[in-house]
Protein backbone atom coordinates (compact mmCIF):
# COMPACT_ATOMS: atom_id res chain seq x y z
CA UNK A 1 0.00 0.00 0.00
CA UNK A 2 1.56 3.55 -1.20
CA UNK A 3 0.90 5.61 2.06
CA UNK A 4 3.11 8.24 1.18
CA UNK A 5 0.29 8.44 -2.11
CA UNK A 6 -2.38 8.27 -0.05
CA UNK A 7 -0.61 11.44 2.47
CA UNK A 8 -0.57 13.06 -1.00
CA UNK A 9 -4.12 12.25 -2.70
CA UNK A 10 -5.41 13.58 0.92
CA UNK A 11 -3.32 16.70 1.46
CA UNK A 12 -5.01 17.58 -2.15
CA UNK A 13 -8.63 16.55 -1.45
CA UNK A 14 -8.72 18.17 1.96
CA UNK A 15 -6.68 21.40 1.50
CA UNK A 16 -8.52 22.04 -2.20
CA UNK A 17 -12.34 20.85 -1.23
CA UNK A 18 -12.98 21.59 2.29
CA UNK A 19 -14.36 24.76 3.78
CA UNK A 20 -12.22 25.87 6.27
CA UNK A 21 -14.39 28.98 7.39
CA UNK A 22 -16.85 26.46 8.20
CA UNK A 23 -14.36 23.66 9.37
CA UNK A 24 -11.66 25.82 10.81
CA UNK A 25 -10.47 22.34 13.22
CA UNK A 26 -11.22 19.58 11.16
CA UNK A 27 -8.99 20.71 8.87
CA UNK A 28 -5.57 19.84 7.52
CA UNK A 29 -4.03 20.74 10.59
CA UNK A 30 -6.29 18.22 12.20
CA UNK A 31 -5.14 15.45 9.87
CA UNK A 32 -1.66 15.91 10.11
CA UNK A 33 -1.49 16.09 13.84
CA UNK A 34 -3.60 12.66 13.79
CA UNK A 35 -0.92 11.09 11.45
CA UNK A 36 1.91 12.76 13.08
CA UNK A 37 0.33 11.03 16.51
CA UNK A 38 -0.44 7.43 15.45
CA UNK A 39 3.03 7.24 14.26
CA UNK A 40 4.00 8.21 17.57
CA UNK A 41 1.60 6.20 19.72
CA UNK A 42 1.91 3.38 16.81
CA UNK A 43 5.85 3.33 17.49
CA UNK A 44 5.49 3.33 21.57
CA UNK A 45 3.24 0.64 21.43
CA UNK A 46 5.40 -1.41 19.41
CA UNK A 47 3.48 -1.83 15.86
CA UNK A 48 4.98 -2.88 12.88
CA UNK A 49 5.35 -1.90 9.86
CA UNK A 50 2.15 -3.33 8.39
CA UNK A 51 0.13 -1.71 11.20
CA UNK A 52 2.17 1.33 10.82
CA UNK A 53 0.25 1.67 7.45
CA UNK A 54 -2.57 0.96 8.48
CA UNK A 55 -2.79 3.48 10.77
CA UNK A 56 -1.07 6.03 8.34
CA UNK A 57 -3.45 5.57 5.70
CA UNK A 58 -6.62 5.90 8.36
CA UNK A 59 -5.33 9.22 10.12
CA UNK A 60 -4.63 10.50 6.66
CA UNK A 61 -8.23 9.75 5.10
CA UNK A 62 -10.14 9.84 8.65
CA UNK A 63 -11.97 13.21 8.13
CA UNK A 64 -11.71 13.28 4.39
CA UNK A 65 -15.73 13.20 4.83
CA UNK A 66 -15.76 16.03 6.18
CA UNK A 67 -15.65 17.74 2.40
CA UNK A 68 -18.55 15.95 0.96
CA UNK A 69 -20.70 15.53 4.74
CA UNK A 70 -19.55 17.93 6.88
CA UNK A 71 -19.97 16.95 10.81
CA UNK A 72 -23.14 14.79 9.41
CA UNK A 73 -22.12 10.80 9.31
CA UNK A 74 -18.79 11.81 8.59
CA UNK A 75 -17.01 8.69 10.20
CA UNK A 76 -18.75 6.62 7.77
CA UNK A 77 -18.54 9.01 4.56
CA UNK A 78 -14.44 8.84 5.13
CA UNK A 79 -14.58 4.98 5.29
CA UNK A 80 -16.83 5.15 2.09
CA UNK A 81 -14.24 7.68 0.30
CA UNK A 82 -10.97 5.49 1.80
CA UNK A 83 -13.33 2.33 0.34
CA UNK A 84 -13.69 4.41 -3.11
CA UNK A 85 -9.30 5.62 -3.59
CA UNK A 86 -7.47 3.11 -1.57
CA UNK A 87 -6.99 0.50 -4.56
CA UNK A 88 -5.79 3.05 -6.61
CA UNK A 89 -2.99 3.07 -3.92
CA UNK A 90 -2.32 -1.09 -3.69
CA UNK A 91 -4.27 -1.44 -1.07
CA UNK A 92 -5.32 -5.11 -1.22
CA UNK A 93 -9.40 -6.32 0.24
CA UNK A 94 -7.90 -6.69 3.71
CA UNK A 95 -5.91 -3.88 3.97
CA UNK A 96 -9.27 -1.67 2.75
CA UNK A 97 -10.96 -3.68 5.34
CA UNK A 98 -8.98 -2.46 8.31
CA UNK A 99 -8.52 0.80 7.19
CA UNK A 100 -12.38 1.57 7.20
CA UNK A 101 -12.65 -0.23 10.58
CA UNK A 102 -9.87 2.33 11.54
CA UNK A 103 -11.63 5.13 10.36
CA UNK A 104 -15.00 3.68 12.20
CA UNK A 105 -13.63 3.99 15.41
CA UNK A 106 -13.06 6.93 15.20
CA UNK A 107 -16.75 7.76 15.84
CA UNK A 108 -16.98 8.56 19.63
CA UNK A 109 -19.85 6.81 20.21
CA UNK A 110 -18.38 3.88 18.81
CA UNK A 111 -15.70 1.39 21.78
CA UNK A 112 -12.81 0.42 19.92
CA UNK A 113 -12.17 -3.09 19.40
CA UNK A 114 -8.27 -3.93 19.70
CA UNK A 115 -5.15 -1.95 19.98
CA UNK A 116 -5.15 0.00 16.36
CA UNK A 117 -8.33 1.06 16.93
CA UNK A 118 -7.26 2.65 20.38
CA UNK A 119 -4.95 4.07 18.95
CA UNK A 120 -6.55 5.75 16.35
CA UNK A 121 -8.92 6.94 18.95
CA UNK A 122 -6.49 8.25 20.86
CA UNK A 123 -4.50 9.87 18.00
CA UNK A 124 -7.42 11.73 16.86
CA UNK A 125 -7.77 13.76 20.57
CA UNK A 126 -3.59 13.35 20.80
CA UNK A 127 -4.00 17.13 21.04
CA UNK A 128 -5.47 16.78 24.46
CA UNK A 129 -2.43 16.13 26.26
CA UNK A 130 -0.22 18.92 24.15
CA UNK A 131 0.57 22.46 24.79
CA UNK A 132 -1.52 23.34 21.81
CA UNK A 133 -4.73 22.13 23.69
CA UNK A 134 -5.88 25.77 23.84
CA UNK A 135 -5.37 26.58 20.83
CA UNK A 136 -7.25 23.61 19.14
CA UNK A 137 -10.07 24.41 21.22
CA UNK A 138 -10.39 27.58 20.53
CA UNK A 139 -10.77 26.81 16.66
CA UNK A 140 -13.03 23.70 17.73
CA UNK A 141 -15.13 26.73 19.27
CA UNK A 142 -14.95 28.77 16.72
CA UNK A 143 -16.09 25.90 14.42
CA UNK A 144 -18.73 24.70 16.04
CA UNK A 145 -20.21 28.65 16.34
CA UNK A 146 -20.15 28.85 12.90
CA UNK A 147 -22.53 25.75 12.88
CA UNK A 148 -24.66 27.82 14.80
CA UNK A 149 -24.16 27.22 18.10
CA UNK A 150 -22.04 29.40 20.52
CA UNK A 151 -21.11 28.98 24.25
CA UNK A 152 -20.09 31.65 26.90
CA UNK A 153 -16.72 31.47 28.19
CA UNK A 154 -17.60 29.51 31.27
CA UNK A 155 -19.75 27.33 29.38
CA UNK A 156 -16.79 26.22 27.21
CA UNK A 157 -14.57 25.76 29.80
CA UNK A 158 -17.20 23.08 30.95
CA UNK A 159 -17.61 21.51 27.83
CA UNK A 160 -13.83 20.66 27.34
CA UNK A 161 -14.06 19.08 30.75
CA UNK A 162 -16.36 17.49 30.85
CA UNK A 163 -14.81 15.77 27.17
CA UNK A 164 -11.93 15.25 28.55
CA UNK A 165 -13.61 13.50 31.53
CA UNK A 166 -15.81 11.23 29.30
CA UNK A 167 -12.92 10.60 26.51
CA UNK A 168 -9.66 9.25 28.52
CA UNK A 169 -6.93 8.07 26.62
CA UNK A 170 -7.35 4.17 26.07
CA UNK A 171 -3.44 3.13 25.54
CA UNK A 172 -0.87 3.01 27.60
CA UNK A 173 1.46 4.54 24.71
CA UNK A 174 -0.75 8.12 25.01
CA UNK A 175 -0.91 7.99 28.56
CA UNK A 176 2.75 7.71 28.94
CA UNK A 177 3.36 10.61 26.49
CA UNK A 178 0.40 13.00 27.35
CA UNK A 179 -1.09 11.61 30.37
CA UNK A 180 0.60 14.22 32.54
CA UNK A 181 0.07 17.46 29.82
CA UNK A 182 -3.65 16.41 29.65
CA UNK A 183 -4.07 16.42 33.67
CA UNK A 184 -2.04 19.69 33.25
CA UNK A 185 -4.46 20.92 30.50
CA UNK A 186 -7.84 19.34 32.69
CA UNK A 187 -6.96 21.55 35.90
CA UNK A 188 -6.20 24.36 33.79
CA UNK A 189 -9.81 24.44 33.02
CA UNK A 190 -11.15 23.47 36.55
CA UNK A 191 -9.05 26.71 37.61
CA UNK A 192 -11.04 28.76 34.73
CA UNK A 193 -14.21 27.39 36.18
CA UNK A 194 -13.56 28.18 39.45
CA UNK A 195 -12.60 31.69 38.66
CA UNK A 196 -15.85 32.17 36.31
CA UNK A 197 -18.28 31.25 39.61
CA UNK A 198 -16.57 33.62 41.73
FE1 LIG B 1 -10.43 13.66 13.49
Amino acid sequence: MDTDGIKNWAIDYIGRGLDSDRFCYHGLGHTRNVACDVACFGAESGCGEPEKQLLAAAAWLHDAGFVTSGQVAHEVESARIAAEVLPGFGATAAEIDQVTKLILATDLASRPAGRLEEIMRDADIGHTGTDRFGQEAALLRREIAVGGKSFTDLEWYRFELAFLEAHPFFTEAARRLRGEKRLANAEKLKSLIALGLK
